[in-house]
Protein backbone atom coordinates (compact mmCIF):
# COMPACT_ATOMS: atom_id res chain seq x y z
CA UNK A 1 0.00 0.00 0.00
CA UNK A 2 1.40 3.46 -0.90
CA UNK A 3 0.95 6.04 1.73
CA UNK A 4 1.23 9.94 1.06
CA UNK A 5 1.10 12.62 4.07
CA UNK A 6 -0.05 15.98 3.13
CA UNK A 7 -0.31 18.78 5.24
CA UNK A 8 -4.13 19.40 4.69
CA UNK A 9 -7.41 18.53 3.64
CA UNK A 10 -7.25 21.04 0.63
CA UNK A 11 -3.84 19.19 -0.44
CA UNK A 12 -5.53 15.69 0.24
CA UNK A 13 -8.95 16.49 -1.96
CA UNK A 14 -6.58 17.92 -4.93
CA UNK A 15 -3.88 14.53 -4.30
CA UNK A 16 -6.99 12.20 -4.70
CA UNK A 17 -8.90 14.69 -7.37
CA UNK A 18 -5.41 14.17 -9.46
CA UNK A 19 -5.65 10.87 -9.87
CA UNK A 20 -9.65 10.78 -10.41
CA UNK A 21 -8.24 13.60 -13.32
CA UNK A 22 -5.95 10.80 -15.19
CA UNK A 23 -8.60 7.89 -14.80
CA UNK A 24 -11.41 9.86 -16.55
CA UNK A 25 -8.74 11.71 -18.96
CA UNK A 26 -7.17 8.41 -20.17
CA UNK A 27 -10.90 6.38 -20.43
CA UNK A 28 -13.85 8.79 -20.21
CA UNK A 29 -16.44 6.27 -20.37
CA UNK A 30 -14.69 5.00 -17.06
CA UNK A 31 -16.38 3.71 -13.82
CA UNK A 32 -15.80 5.70 -11.01
CA UNK A 33 -16.26 4.33 -7.39
CA UNK A 34 -18.13 6.78 -5.02
CA UNK A 35 -18.57 7.33 -1.31
CA UNK A 36 -19.99 10.13 0.63
CA UNK A 37 -19.13 11.50 3.71
CA UNK A 38 -17.22 14.50 4.91
CA UNK A 39 -13.94 12.90 3.74
CA UNK A 40 -14.46 13.26 -0.15
CA UNK A 41 -16.28 16.07 -0.26
CA UNK A 42 -13.42 18.30 -1.18
CA UNK A 43 -12.50 15.83 -3.81
CA UNK A 44 -15.82 16.37 -5.38
CA UNK A 45 -15.29 19.93 -5.46
CA UNK A 46 -12.05 19.48 -7.24
CA UNK A 47 -13.91 17.23 -9.85
CA UNK A 48 -16.73 19.94 -10.34
CA UNK A 49 -14.04 22.75 -10.63
CA UNK A 50 -12.21 20.77 -13.34
CA UNK A 51 -15.35 20.26 -15.17
CA UNK A 52 -16.40 24.39 -15.00
CA UNK A 53 -12.95 25.24 -16.40
CA UNK A 54 -13.79 22.83 -19.35
CA UNK A 55 -10.70 20.12 -18.23
CA UNK A 56 -13.15 17.21 -17.89
CA UNK A 57 -15.95 15.85 -19.64
CA UNK A 58 -18.25 13.62 -17.29
CA UNK A 59 -20.79 12.88 -20.41
CA UNK A 60 -19.77 9.17 -20.49
CA UNK A 61 -18.26 8.62 -17.17
CA UNK A 62 -20.65 6.38 -15.24
CA UNK A 63 -20.49 5.63 -11.51
CA UNK A 64 -21.55 3.14 -8.56
CA UNK A 65 -21.38 4.73 -5.10
CA UNK A 66 -20.63 2.33 -2.05
CA UNK A 67 -23.75 2.17 0.28
CA UNK A 68 -27.53 3.57 1.01
CA UNK A 69 -29.31 4.34 4.01
CA UNK A 70 -32.36 1.47 4.17
CA UNK A 71 -35.25 2.28 4.15
CA UNK A 72 -34.79 5.73 3.01
CA UNK A 73 -36.12 7.64 -0.66
CA UNK A 74 -33.89 9.01 -3.06
CA UNK A 75 -35.36 12.77 -2.41
CA UNK A 76 -34.83 12.63 1.48
CA UNK A 77 -32.06 14.98 1.65
CA UNK A 78 -30.26 12.55 4.14
CA UNK A 79 -30.32 10.34 1.71
CA UNK A 80 -26.36 9.33 -0.19
CA UNK A 81 -28.45 9.63 -3.64
CA UNK A 82 -29.38 13.42 -2.82
CA UNK A 83 -25.66 13.59 -0.97
CA UNK A 84 -24.44 12.13 -4.42
CA UNK A 85 -26.54 14.87 -6.77
CA UNK A 86 -25.89 17.88 -5.13
CA UNK A 87 -22.19 17.48 -4.31
CA UNK A 88 -21.23 16.23 -7.97
CA UNK A 89 -23.74 14.84 -10.13
CA UNK A 90 -25.78 18.16 -10.41
CA UNK A 91 -22.70 20.22 -10.46
CA UNK A 92 -20.98 18.39 -13.91
CA UNK A 93 -22.14 17.44 -17.42
CA UNK A 94 -22.88 13.41 -15.94
CA UNK A 95 -26.12 11.99 -17.27
CA UNK A 96 -27.84 10.32 -14.12
CA UNK A 97 -29.03 7.36 -15.85
CA UNK A 98 -25.06 6.26 -15.46
CA UNK A 99 -24.97 6.78 -11.82
CA UNK A 100 -25.74 3.98 -9.57
CA UNK A 101 -26.49 3.95 -5.72
CA UNK A 102 -28.48 1.27 -3.80
CA UNK A 103 -31.52 1.20 -3.96
CA UNK A 104 -32.77 2.21 -0.10
CA UNK A 105 -37.07 1.28 -0.87
CA UNK A 106 -36.60 -1.73 -2.39
CA UNK A 107 -39.05 -4.12 -1.29
CA UNK A 108 -36.82 -7.24 -2.03
CA UNK A 109 -33.03 -6.31 -0.57
CA UNK A 110 -31.58 -10.02 -1.64
CA UNK A 111 -32.64 -9.32 -5.01
CA UNK A 112 -31.95 -6.07 -5.62
CA UNK A 113 -28.37 -6.34 -3.53
CA UNK A 114 -27.79 -9.33 -6.16
CA UNK A 115 -28.36 -7.31 -8.92
CA UNK A 116 -26.21 -4.47 -7.63
CA UNK A 117 -23.04 -6.41 -7.74
CA UNK A 118 -24.21 -7.97 -11.41
CA UNK A 119 -24.72 -4.52 -12.64
CA UNK A 120 -20.83 -3.51 -11.40
CA UNK A 121 -19.91 -6.20 -13.27
CA UNK A 122 -21.90 -5.60 -16.40
CA UNK A 123 -20.45 -1.83 -16.14
CA UNK A 124 -16.68 -3.86 -16.11
CA UNK A 125 -15.59 -3.35 -13.33
CA UNK A 126 -14.63 0.25 -10.98
CA UNK A 127 -11.69 1.61 -12.53
CA UNK A 128 -11.05 3.84 -9.46
CA UNK A 129 -12.67 3.49 -6.00
CA UNK A 130 -12.44 6.35 -3.41
CA UNK A 131 -12.83 5.50 0.21
CA UNK A 132 -13.75 7.28 3.35
CA UNK A 133 -12.53 5.54 6.49
CA UNK A 134 -14.91 4.66 9.82
CA UNK A 135 -13.58 5.92 13.35
CA UNK A 136 -14.32 2.21 13.63
CA UNK A 137 -12.13 1.19 10.67
CA UNK A 138 -15.16 0.10 8.53
CA UNK A 139 -14.73 0.83 4.85
CA UNK A 140 -18.36 1.80 2.73
CA UNK A 141 -20.99 0.19 5.57
CA UNK A 142 -18.71 -3.45 6.37
CA UNK A 143 -18.39 -2.73 10.19
CA UNK A 144 -16.21 -4.39 12.74
CA UNK A 145 -17.20 -7.94 13.59
CA UNK A 146 -15.72 -11.44 13.14
CA UNK A 147 -16.96 -12.15 10.00
CA UNK A 148 -17.24 -9.73 6.93
CA UNK A 149 -19.35 -9.94 3.89
CA UNK A 150 -18.03 -10.69 0.46
CA UNK A 151 -20.83 -9.44 -1.67
CA UNK A 152 -23.33 -6.57 -1.41
CA UNK A 153 -25.77 -7.21 1.36
CA UNK A 154 -28.40 -5.61 4.10
CA UNK A 155 -26.55 -4.42 7.20
CA UNK A 156 -27.13 -3.23 10.78
CA UNK A 157 -24.79 -0.01 11.48
CA UNK A 158 -23.20 -0.33 14.57
CA UNK A 159 -23.86 2.44 17.77
CA UNK A 160 -20.28 3.64 16.96
CA UNK A 161 -21.09 4.66 13.09
CA UNK A 162 -24.91 6.01 14.23
CA UNK A 163 -22.87 8.29 17.16
CA UNK A 164 -20.72 9.10 14.13
CA UNK A 165 -23.32 9.66 11.78
CA UNK A 166 -25.81 11.87 14.13
CA UNK A 167 -23.80 14.82 12.77
CA UNK A 168 -25.43 15.22 9.94
CA UNK A 169 -28.76 14.26 11.59
CA UNK A 170 -31.14 17.03 14.09
CA UNK A 171 -31.48 14.20 16.66
CA UNK A 172 -30.19 10.89 17.05
CA UNK A 173 -33.23 8.57 17.28
CA UNK A 174 -33.77 9.88 13.45
CA UNK A 175 -30.29 8.19 12.41
CA UNK A 176 -30.71 5.58 10.04
CA UNK A 177 -29.53 2.08 11.85
CA UNK A 178 -29.52 -0.42 8.39
CA UNK A 179 -28.08 0.30 5.42
CA UNK A 180 -26.56 -1.83 1.89
CA UNK A 181 -23.37 -1.64 1.43
CA UNK A 182 -20.85 -2.85 -1.25
CA UNK A 183 -18.89 -6.02 0.49
CA UNK A 184 -15.39 -6.80 0.79
CA UNK A 185 -15.87 -8.55 -2.21
CA UNK A 186 -16.83 -5.91 -4.07
CA UNK A 187 -14.48 -3.50 -2.86
CA UNK A 188 -11.96 -5.33 -3.84
CA UNK A 189 -12.40 -5.99 -7.85
CA UNK A 190 -12.04 -2.42 -7.88
CA UNK A 191 -9.05 -1.63 -10.14
CA UNK A 192 -7.19 0.93 -7.94
CA UNK A 193 -8.65 2.28 -4.79
CA UNK A 194 -7.50 5.43 -2.90
CA UNK A 195 -8.56 6.04 0.77
CA UNK A 196 -8.65 9.03 2.56
CA UNK A 197 -8.12 10.06 5.98
CA UNK A 198 -8.67 13.31 7.35
CA UNK A 199 -8.53 14.72 11.15
CA UNK A 200 -7.34 13.19 14.32
CA UNK A 201 -10.44 11.73 15.19
CA UNK A 202 -9.12 8.87 12.11
CA UNK A 203 -5.83 8.36 13.60
CA UNK A 204 -6.52 4.99 15.25
CA UNK A 205 -7.93 3.39 12.09
CA UNK A 206 -5.22 4.73 10.06
CA UNK A 207 -2.90 3.06 12.71
CA UNK A 208 -4.42 -0.01 12.11
CA UNK A 209 -4.86 0.76 8.28
CA UNK A 210 -1.20 1.01 8.12
CA UNK A 211 -0.40 -1.77 11.05
CA UNK A 212 0.64 -5.28 8.60
CA UNK A 213 -2.18 -6.80 10.34
CA UNK A 214 -5.18 -8.17 8.46
CA UNK A 215 -7.62 -7.98 11.61
CA UNK A 216 -12.24 -7.76 10.57
CA UNK A 217 -12.20 -5.84 13.93
CA UNK A 218 -10.49 -3.13 11.34
CA UNK A 219 -11.96 -3.89 7.74
CA UNK A 220 -10.18 -1.23 6.32
CA UNK A 221 -6.65 -3.18 7.60
CA UNK A 222 -7.95 -5.82 4.88
CA UNK A 223 -6.78 -3.04 2.17
CA UNK A 224 -3.52 -4.25 2.98
CA UNK A 225 -4.05 -6.89 0.42
CA UNK A 226 -5.66 -5.32 -2.78
CA UNK A 227 -2.84 -4.50 -5.22
CA UNK A 228 -3.19 -0.78 -5.82
CA UNK A 229 -4.19 0.93 -2.94
CA UNK A 230 -3.05 4.92 -2.11
CA UNK A 231 -3.72 6.39 1.30
CA UNK A 232 -4.10 9.87 1.25
CA UNK A 233 -3.96 11.50 5.11
CA UNK A 234 -3.09 14.61 6.79
CA UNK A 235 -0.61 15.49 9.53
CA UNK A 236 -3.60 14.76 12.04
CA UNK A 237 -4.83 11.28 11.11
CA UNK A 238 -0.96 10.13 10.10
CA UNK A 239 0.01 10.94 13.61
CA UNK A 240 3.82 9.92 14.64
CA UNK A 241 5.92 7.72 12.71
P1 LIG B 1 -16.50 10.71 6.98
O1 LIG B 1 -17.00 9.21 6.98
O2 LIG B 1 -15.86 10.95 5.68
O3 LIG B 1 -17.76 11.53 7.14
O4 LIG B 1 -15.57 10.86 8.13
C1 LIG B 1 -16.14 8.21 6.55
C2 LIG B 1 -16.76 6.85 6.77
O5 LIG B 1 -17.50 6.67 7.76
O6 LIG B 1 -16.50 5.94 5.97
Amino acid sequence: MEIKVVENFDMLSREAAKIFYEVIKKKPDCVLGLATGETPVGLYDCLAGAYERGELDFSRVRTVNLDEYYPISPSDPQSYRYFMNTKLFDRVNIDKSNTHIPDGLSADVDKSCEEYDMLIDRLGGVDVQVLGIGRNGHIGFNEPSDTLQLCTHLTDLTEDTVNANARFFDDESSVPRKAITMGLGGIFKARKIVILASGDKKREAVAKLRSNKLDTQTPASLLQLHPDVILICDRDAYGED
